[in-house]
Protein backbone atom coordinates (compact mmCIF):
# COMPACT_ATOMS: atom_id res chain seq x y z
CA UNK A 1 0.00 0.00 0.00
CA UNK A 2 0.90 3.56 -0.63
CA UNK A 3 1.57 6.15 2.11
CA UNK A 4 -1.09 8.21 0.47
CA UNK A 5 -4.46 7.61 0.04
CA UNK A 6 -4.76 7.47 -3.86
CA UNK A 7 -2.83 4.47 -5.69
CA UNK A 8 0.01 4.20 -7.05
CA UNK A 9 -0.89 5.67 -10.24
CA UNK A 10 2.06 6.95 -12.35
CA UNK A 11 1.43 10.75 -13.34
CA UNK A 12 1.97 11.14 -17.55
CA UNK A 13 4.68 13.39 -17.91
CA UNK A 14 6.31 15.15 -20.58
CA UNK A 15 9.85 15.61 -20.37
CA UNK A 16 13.10 15.96 -22.69
CA UNK A 17 15.62 13.07 -22.35
CA UNK A 18 17.41 14.88 -19.99
CA UNK A 19 15.01 16.58 -18.05
CA UNK A 20 14.58 16.47 -14.64
CA UNK A 21 11.17 15.07 -13.44
CA UNK A 22 10.36 15.22 -10.43
CA UNK A 23 9.21 11.62 -7.87
CA UNK A 24 8.15 11.91 -4.80
CA UNK A 25 7.74 8.73 -3.11
CA UNK A 26 8.37 7.36 0.62
CA UNK A 27 11.57 5.61 1.65
CA UNK A 28 11.89 3.71 4.36
CA UNK A 29 9.34 5.45 6.01
CA UNK A 30 10.78 9.02 5.11
CA UNK A 31 8.97 10.86 1.90
CA UNK A 32 11.51 11.93 -0.81
CA UNK A 33 11.26 14.49 -3.44
CA UNK A 34 14.30 13.54 -5.85
CA UNK A 35 14.51 15.40 -9.25
CA UNK A 36 15.70 12.77 -11.75
CA UNK A 37 15.90 12.04 -15.66
CA UNK A 38 13.06 9.80 -16.60
CA UNK A 39 15.80 7.20 -18.04
CA UNK A 40 17.32 6.64 -13.90
CA UNK A 41 16.30 3.83 -12.43
CA UNK A 42 15.00 3.42 -8.72
CA UNK A 43 18.31 1.31 -7.92
CA UNK A 44 20.51 4.73 -8.80
CA UNK A 45 17.76 6.99 -6.95
CA UNK A 46 18.39 4.83 -4.06
CA UNK A 47 22.24 4.61 -3.81
CA UNK A 48 23.30 8.06 -5.10
CA UNK A 49 20.55 10.18 -4.70
CA UNK A 50 19.29 8.74 -1.28
CA UNK A 51 22.84 7.67 -0.20
CA UNK A 52 21.33 3.78 0.76
CA UNK A 53 24.25 1.54 -0.77
CA UNK A 54 22.75 -1.42 1.19
CA UNK A 55 20.57 -2.37 -2.40
CA UNK A 56 23.69 -3.87 -4.46
CA UNK A 57 23.71 -3.90 -8.01
CA UNK A 58 25.01 -6.77 -10.05
CA UNK A 59 23.51 -7.45 -13.24
CA UNK A 60 21.17 -4.48 -13.97
CA UNK A 61 19.36 -6.88 -15.75
CA UNK A 62 17.04 -8.24 -13.60
CA UNK A 63 18.80 -11.65 -13.25
CA UNK A 64 20.96 -11.49 -10.38
CA UNK A 65 18.30 -10.25 -7.86
CA UNK A 66 20.81 -8.76 -5.79
CA UNK A 67 18.72 -4.83 -6.03
CA UNK A 68 15.89 -6.57 -4.45
CA UNK A 69 13.42 -3.97 -2.47
CA UNK A 70 9.74 -3.99 -1.56
CA UNK A 71 7.65 -1.34 -3.77
CA UNK A 72 4.74 -0.81 -1.93
CA UNK A 73 5.14 -4.09 -0.18
CA UNK A 74 6.13 -6.46 -2.91
CA UNK A 75 9.25 -7.54 -4.12
CA UNK A 76 10.72 -5.59 -7.21
CA UNK A 77 14.09 -5.29 -8.71
CA UNK A 78 15.10 -1.91 -8.45
CA UNK A 79 17.32 -1.75 -11.56
CA UNK A 80 14.19 -2.42 -13.79
CA UNK A 81 12.20 0.24 -12.53
CA UNK A 82 12.54 3.92 -13.34
CA UNK A 83 12.18 6.08 -10.42
CA UNK A 84 9.54 7.75 -12.40
CA UNK A 85 7.58 4.92 -12.06
CA UNK A 86 7.16 5.59 -8.72
CA UNK A 87 5.94 8.58 -8.34
CA UNK A 88 3.63 8.05 -4.79
CA UNK A 89 5.12 4.76 -4.13
CA UNK A 90 6.58 3.24 -0.90
CA UNK A 91 9.64 1.54 -0.98
CA UNK A 92 11.83 0.01 1.80
CA UNK A 93 15.20 -1.22 1.67
CA UNK A 94 17.43 -3.53 3.53
CA UNK A 95 18.45 -0.28 5.54
CA UNK A 96 14.73 -0.10 6.75
CA UNK A 97 14.74 -4.08 7.83
CA UNK A 98 16.87 -3.47 10.90
CA UNK A 99 18.44 -1.03 12.78
CA UNK A 100 22.32 -1.59 13.67
CA UNK A 101 21.90 -2.17 17.51
CA UNK A 102 18.55 -4.16 16.56
CA UNK A 103 18.41 -6.11 13.76
CA UNK A 104 15.36 -7.26 11.95
CA UNK A 105 15.09 -11.44 12.99
CA UNK A 106 15.89 -12.30 9.16
CA UNK A 107 19.23 -10.84 9.57
CA UNK A 108 19.89 -12.36 13.12
CA UNK A 109 19.31 -15.52 11.77
CA UNK A 110 21.84 -14.87 8.49
CA UNK A 111 24.58 -13.95 10.91
CA UNK A 112 24.00 -16.72 13.27
CA UNK A 113 23.95 -19.30 10.23
CA UNK A 114 27.15 -18.24 8.87
CA UNK A 115 24.79 -16.97 5.77
CA UNK A 116 26.21 -13.21 4.92
CA UNK A 117 29.47 -14.92 3.07
CA UNK A 118 31.14 -12.03 1.02
CA UNK A 119 27.67 -10.31 1.97
CA UNK A 120 26.90 -9.26 -1.52
CA UNK A 121 23.84 -11.22 -2.52
CA UNK A 122 22.90 -10.27 1.51
CA UNK A 123 20.54 -7.57 0.68
CA UNK A 124 18.74 -8.97 -2.25
CA UNK A 125 18.10 -12.61 -0.11
CA UNK A 126 16.95 -10.62 3.29
CA UNK A 127 14.57 -8.58 0.83
CA UNK A 128 13.46 -11.59 -1.35
CA UNK A 129 12.92 -13.82 2.10
CA UNK A 130 11.15 -11.22 3.81
CA UNK A 131 8.75 -10.74 0.60
CA UNK A 132 8.72 -14.35 0.67
CA UNK A 133 7.57 -15.22 4.58
CA UNK A 134 5.34 -12.26 4.19
CA UNK A 135 2.93 -13.42 1.46
CA UNK A 136 3.78 -17.33 2.63
CA UNK A 137 4.13 -18.14 6.24
CA UNK A 138 4.02 -21.35 5.76
CA UNK A 139 5.88 -22.19 2.53
CA UNK A 140 7.06 -25.80 2.13
CA UNK A 141 11.01 -26.36 3.58
CA UNK A 142 11.33 -28.26 0.41
CA UNK A 143 10.26 -24.88 -1.80
CA UNK A 144 12.62 -22.66 -0.06
CA UNK A 145 15.38 -23.11 -2.63
CA UNK A 146 12.73 -22.85 -5.59
CA UNK A 147 10.89 -19.65 -4.02
CA UNK A 148 14.51 -17.96 -3.41
CA UNK A 149 16.64 -19.08 -6.73
CA UNK A 150 15.35 -15.45 -7.55
CA UNK A 151 18.41 -13.78 -5.77
CA UNK A 152 21.96 -15.39 -7.07
CA UNK A 153 24.97 -16.04 -5.01
CA UNK A 154 27.98 -15.89 -6.48
CA UNK A 155 29.35 -18.19 -3.51
CA UNK A 156 27.28 -20.25 -4.49
CA UNK A 157 26.64 -20.74 -0.42
CA UNK A 158 23.11 -21.65 -0.72
CA UNK A 159 22.74 -23.96 2.08
CA UNK A 160 23.33 -21.96 5.15
CA UNK A 161 21.01 -18.96 2.95
CA UNK A 162 18.19 -21.46 3.33
CA UNK A 163 19.00 -22.86 6.61
CA UNK A 164 18.67 -19.43 8.15
CA UNK A 165 15.25 -18.31 6.28
CA UNK A 166 14.01 -21.52 7.55
CA UNK A 167 14.95 -20.78 10.96
CA UNK A 168 13.60 -16.84 10.99
CA UNK A 169 10.26 -18.91 9.49
CA UNK A 170 10.37 -21.60 12.39
CA UNK A 171 11.08 -18.54 15.15
CA UNK A 172 7.75 -16.62 13.41
CA UNK A 173 5.22 -19.37 12.00
CA UNK A 174 2.53 -16.35 12.39
CA UNK A 175 4.42 -14.56 10.02
CA UNK A 176 7.65 -12.37 9.99
CA UNK A 177 7.99 -9.35 11.71
CA UNK A 178 7.72 -6.09 9.78
CA UNK A 179 10.77 -3.93 9.14
CA UNK A 180 11.92 -2.07 11.67
CA UNK A 181 13.89 0.85 11.36
CA UNK A 182 11.29 2.86 8.84
CA UNK A 183 11.36 6.09 10.19
CA UNK A 184 11.50 9.90 9.23
CA UNK A 185 15.02 10.66 9.02
CA UNK A 186 17.10 12.76 6.42
CA UNK A 187 18.56 10.51 3.35
CA UNK A 188 21.49 12.95 1.87
CA UNK A 189 22.71 11.53 -0.82
CA UNK A 190 26.54 11.10 -1.87
CA UNK A 191 26.16 12.93 -5.14
CA UNK A 192 23.71 15.56 -4.66
CA UNK A 193 25.44 17.10 -1.83
CA UNK A 194 21.29 17.85 -0.20
CA UNK A 195 19.28 16.76 1.68
CA UNK A 196 16.27 15.21 -0.68
CA UNK A 197 14.27 15.08 2.49
CA UNK A 198 10.23 16.72 2.45
CA UNK A 199 10.77 18.98 4.91
CA UNK A 200 6.81 19.66 5.01
CA UNK A 201 4.67 17.02 4.06
CA UNK A 202 2.35 19.77 2.44
CA UNK A 203 4.48 19.58 -0.57
CA UNK A 204 6.87 23.00 -0.41
CA UNK A 205 9.78 22.40 -2.78
CA UNK A 206 12.25 20.67 -1.56
CA UNK A 207 14.97 23.22 -3.03
CA UNK A 208 13.19 26.26 -0.75
CA UNK A 209 15.36 27.12 2.11
CA UNK A 210 17.93 24.63 1.37
CA UNK A 211 19.96 25.00 4.54
CA UNK A 212 16.69 25.03 7.19
CA UNK A 213 15.37 21.77 5.22
CA UNK A 214 18.32 20.01 5.43
CA UNK A 215 17.94 19.64 9.35
CA UNK A 216 15.20 17.02 9.67
CA UNK A 217 15.49 14.80 13.13
CA UNK A 218 14.08 11.00 12.86
CA UNK A 219 11.44 10.13 14.83
CA UNK A 220 12.68 6.90 16.35
CA UNK A 221 15.30 6.32 18.88
CA UNK A 222 18.32 7.46 18.48
CA UNK A 223 21.42 5.29 18.26
CA UNK A 224 22.93 7.31 21.19
CA UNK A 225 21.74 8.83 23.91
CA UNK A 226 24.93 11.04 25.63
CA UNK A 227 23.96 12.35 29.09
CA UNK A 228 27.13 13.63 30.50
CA UNK A 229 28.07 16.85 33.02
CA UNK A 230 31.46 18.29 33.96
CA UNK A 231 32.41 20.97 35.75
CA UNK A 232 34.93 23.87 34.41
CA UNK A 233 36.61 26.14 36.94
CA UNK A 234 34.98 29.24 36.10
CA UNK A 235 31.94 31.30 36.24
CA UNK A 236 28.48 30.91 34.47
CA UNK A 237 28.67 34.27 32.68
CA UNK A 238 32.40 33.42 31.64
CA UNK A 239 31.43 30.62 30.04
CA UNK A 240 28.05 31.69 28.43
CA UNK A 241 30.28 34.51 26.62
CA UNK A 242 31.89 31.77 24.72
CA UNK A 243 28.85 30.43 24.37
CA UNK A 244 27.57 33.72 23.02
CA UNK A 245 30.16 34.21 20.18
CA UNK A 246 29.18 31.42 17.68
CA UNK A 247 33.09 31.32 16.65
CA UNK A 248 34.66 30.73 19.57
CA UNK A 249 32.24 28.06 20.52
CA UNK A 250 33.07 26.51 16.75
CA UNK A 251 36.63 26.51 18.04
CA UNK A 252 35.86 24.37 21.08
CA UNK A 253 34.23 21.97 19.01
CA UNK A 254 37.02 18.54 18.40
CA UNK A 255 37.51 18.22 15.12
CA UNK A 256 35.10 21.02 13.64
CA UNK A 257 35.47 24.18 11.83
CA UNK A 258 32.81 26.84 10.97
CA UNK A 259 32.85 27.43 7.41
CA UNK A 260 29.78 29.82 6.59
CA UNK A 261 27.14 31.48 8.16
CA UNK A 262 23.61 31.45 6.47
CA UNK A 263 21.78 33.24 8.25
CA UNK A 264 19.04 33.22 10.76
CA UNK A 265 21.08 30.96 13.23
CA UNK A 266 22.13 28.30 10.66
CA UNK A 267 25.66 27.68 10.05
CA UNK A 268 27.68 25.08 7.74
CA UNK A 269 30.70 23.42 9.02
CA UNK A 270 32.97 20.79 8.11
CA UNK A 271 33.61 18.06 11.25
CA UNK A 272 36.52 15.45 11.25
CA UNK A 273 36.55 11.92 13.05
CA UNK A 274 38.04 8.76 13.47
CA UNK A 275 38.31 5.35 14.75
CA UNK A 276 40.27 2.34 13.72
CA UNK A 277 39.95 2.03 10.46
CA UNK A 278 36.94 4.41 10.00
CA UNK A 279 37.92 7.62 8.72
CA UNK A 280 34.88 10.59 8.27
CA UNK A 281 35.08 14.01 6.94
CA UNK A 282 31.53 15.54 7.42
CA UNK A 283 30.17 18.43 6.03
CA UNK A 284 27.16 19.36 7.40
CA UNK A 285 24.54 22.44 8.97
CA UNK A 286 23.91 23.42 12.39
CA UNK A 287 21.05 25.46 13.49
CA UNK A 288 20.66 26.89 17.29
CA UNK A 289 17.52 26.31 18.20
CA UNK A 290 17.27 27.90 21.26
CA UNK A 291 19.72 30.10 23.10
CA UNK A 292 18.09 31.60 26.12
CA UNK A 293 21.03 32.98 28.39
CA UNK A 294 18.47 33.60 31.41
CA UNK A 295 17.80 30.25 31.48
CA UNK A 296 21.37 28.98 30.90
CA UNK A 297 20.12 26.62 27.74
CA UNK A 298 21.47 26.28 24.57
CA UNK A 299 19.98 23.45 21.72
CA UNK A 300 21.43 23.09 18.74
CA UNK A 301 20.33 20.30 15.63
CA UNK A 302 23.14 19.15 13.56
CA UNK A 303 23.78 16.99 10.35
CA UNK A 304 26.43 16.18 8.74
CA UNK A 305 27.20 13.27 5.88
CA UNK A 306 30.52 12.01 4.73
CA UNK A 307 31.63 11.25 1.58
CA UNK A 308 31.27 7.82 1.47
CA UNK A 309 27.89 8.31 2.42
CA UNK A 310 27.67 7.84 6.40
CA UNK A 311 25.29 10.41 8.33
CA UNK A 312 24.74 11.92 11.91
CA UNK A 313 22.12 13.86 12.91
CA UNK A 314 22.27 15.44 16.53
CA UNK A 315 20.20 16.90 18.87
CA UNK A 316 22.18 18.48 21.68
CA UNK A 317 21.08 20.39 24.62
CA UNK A 318 23.95 22.07 26.72
CA UNK A 319 22.49 23.46 30.41
CA UNK A 320 25.17 25.61 32.61
CA UNK A 321 24.50 25.71 36.75
CA UNK A 322 26.59 27.15 39.54
CA UNK A 323 29.28 24.82 40.81
CA UNK A 324 31.00 25.17 44.07
CA UNK A 325 33.37 27.86 44.67
CA UNK A 326 32.49 29.91 41.70
CA UNK A 327 32.76 27.25 39.06
CA UNK A 328 30.02 25.83 36.63
CA UNK A 329 28.74 22.77 35.98
CA UNK A 330 28.23 22.29 32.47
CA UNK A 331 25.63 19.58 31.03
CA UNK A 332 25.04 18.13 27.32
CA UNK A 333 22.49 15.92 26.70
CA UNK A 334 22.63 14.76 23.21
CA UNK A 335 21.02 12.47 20.79
CA UNK A 336 22.78 10.68 18.36
CA UNK A 337 21.47 9.26 15.56
CA UNK A 338 23.46 7.58 12.81
CA UNK A 339 23.42 5.79 9.17
CA UNK A 340 25.87 4.68 7.16
CA UNK A 341 29.56 3.48 8.23
CA UNK A 342 29.57 5.19 10.86
CA UNK A 343 27.32 2.99 12.38
CA UNK A 344 29.69 0.47 12.54
CA UNK A 345 31.25 2.21 15.39
CA UNK A 346 28.64 0.32 17.88
CA UNK A 347 26.55 1.78 20.20
CA UNK A 348 29.05 1.08 23.56
CA UNK A 349 32.04 3.01 21.22
CA UNK A 350 29.91 5.48 19.65
CA UNK A 351 28.63 6.36 23.15
CA UNK A 352 32.74 6.42 24.49
CA UNK A 353 33.73 8.67 21.60
CA UNK A 354 31.07 11.25 22.22
CA UNK A 355 31.80 11.38 25.61
CA UNK A 356 34.77 11.84 25.07
CA UNK A 357 34.43 14.60 22.30
CA UNK A 358 32.13 16.37 24.84
CA UNK A 359 35.25 16.21 27.98
CA UNK A 360 37.64 17.57 25.66
CA UNK A 361 34.52 20.18 24.21
CA UNK A 362 34.31 21.74 27.93
CA UNK A 363 38.03 21.85 28.49
CA UNK A 364 38.30 23.76 25.60
CA UNK A 365 35.15 25.95 26.73
CA UNK A 366 36.77 26.25 29.91
CA UNK A 367 40.38 27.42 28.70
CA UNK A 368 38.74 29.81 26.27
CA UNK A 369 36.37 30.92 29.40
CA UNK A 370 39.71 31.28 31.18
CA UNK A 371 42.17 33.40 28.73
CA UNK A 372 39.27 34.90 26.56
CA UNK A 373 40.68 33.00 23.34
CA UNK A 374 39.65 30.85 21.39
CA UNK A 375 42.43 27.31 21.72
CA UNK A 376 45.47 27.70 19.75
CA UNK A 377 44.63 25.68 16.21
CA UNK A 378 41.61 23.77 16.36
CA UNK A 379 40.69 21.00 19.22
CA UNK A 380 41.99 17.88 17.86
CA UNK A 381 39.51 15.13 16.84
CA UNK A 382 39.87 12.16 18.71
CA UNK A 383 42.74 10.02 17.48
CA UNK A 384 41.92 6.59 16.98
CA UNK A 385 44.27 4.59 19.23
CA UNK A 386 42.99 6.99 22.48
CA UNK A 387 39.88 6.46 21.91
CA UNK A 388 40.14 2.84 21.99
CA UNK A 389 42.44 2.77 24.88
CA UNK A 390 40.17 5.49 27.05
CA UNK A 391 37.29 3.08 26.46
CA UNK A 392 38.51 -0.16 26.85
CA UNK A 393 40.30 1.48 30.26
CA UNK A 394 36.48 2.73 31.47
CA UNK A 395 35.24 -0.34 30.70
CA UNK A 396 37.65 -2.38 32.47
CA UNK A 397 37.39 0.09 35.67
CA UNK A 398 33.72 0.04 35.48
CA UNK A 399 34.04 -3.59 35.82
CA UNK A 400 36.64 -3.73 38.31
CA UNK A 401 34.06 -1.37 40.42
S1 LIG B 1 21.07 -5.81 -10.43
FE1 LIG B 1 18.94 -5.92 -10.47
S2 LIG B 1 18.58 -7.99 -10.84
FE2 LIG B 1 20.71 -7.85 -11.00
S1 LIG C 1 27.53 -14.25 -0.34
FE1 LIG C 1 28.86 -13.77 -1.94
S2 LIG C 1 27.55 -13.40 -3.58
FE2 LIG C 1 26.34 -14.26 -2.12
Amino acid sequence: MTSSEAPNRPRPVRAGAGEPVEVRMTVNGTPVTVHVPARVTLADVLRDQLGLTGTHVGCEHGVCGMCTVLVDGEAARACLLFAVQLDQAEVVTVEGLGRPDELHPLQESFGRNHALQCGFCTPGFLMSSYDLLTHQPGVREQDLPQELSGVICRCTGYRNIVTAVREAQQAHPGGIPAPGNCARRALAGRGTGRSVVDEEPTGAPAEQSAAKAEIVLPEGEPTIAVDVATEVGVGQDQVWAVFDDVHRLARCLPGAELTEELGEDYYAGRARVSVGPIKLAFKGVAHIAEHDRAARRMRVLAQGRDTGGAQTQADILLRTEPAAEGGTRLHAEAKVYLTGRIAQFGRALAGDVSRHMFEQFAAAVSETATTGDAPQGRVKAPGAFRLLLRSLLGRLRRRSR
